[in-house]
């Protein structure tokens, strides 16, 4: 974990380093891709056709960049219960510069 984060304030688990004190370096949309294969993103959603056993659950990420942003995907990957009201998505096993790569992954398709 990189100098560069401090504990998100609004986590509820505050020992999680999942803030940036400044700018992030951008993320790499190719090991974002990779990440959510390895991370199995695609157990609850469907992505580019491709459809895991409980995409109805989590649905459809395509065109995520028409209602979603970085800032937001930040949020929501460090820490959905606390970005969503009512969220049921498990807090993902991502590091914050894993972060950044998943969410250029996401609002390139
Ligand atoms: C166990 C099921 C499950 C898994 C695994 C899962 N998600 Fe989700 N995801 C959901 C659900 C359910 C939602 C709908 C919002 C909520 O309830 O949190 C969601 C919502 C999202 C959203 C917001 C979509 C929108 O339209 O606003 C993003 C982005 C997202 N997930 C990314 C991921 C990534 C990246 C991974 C892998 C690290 C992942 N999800 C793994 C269940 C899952």
């Amino acid at each position: 974990m990189g100098s560069n984060t401090r504990p998100c304030a609004a986590c509820r688990f505050s020992d999680r380093p999942c803030a940036w004190a400044a700018e992030p370096p951008p993320g790499d949309a190719r090991l974002g891709e990779q990440l959510y294969a390895q991370k199995n993103c695609n157990l609850c959603h469907s992505l580019g056709g491709i459809s895991g056993p409980l995409a109805d659950l989590g649905g459809s990420l395509d065109n995520l960049a028409e209602r979603r942003d970085m800032a937001w995907l930040r949020r929501y990957l460090c820490n959905p219960a606390a970005t969503l009201s009512g969220a049921q998505m498990p807090l993902p096993d991502l590091n914050p510069a894993e972060i950044e790569d998943v969410g250029a992954f996401l609002l390139s398709r």
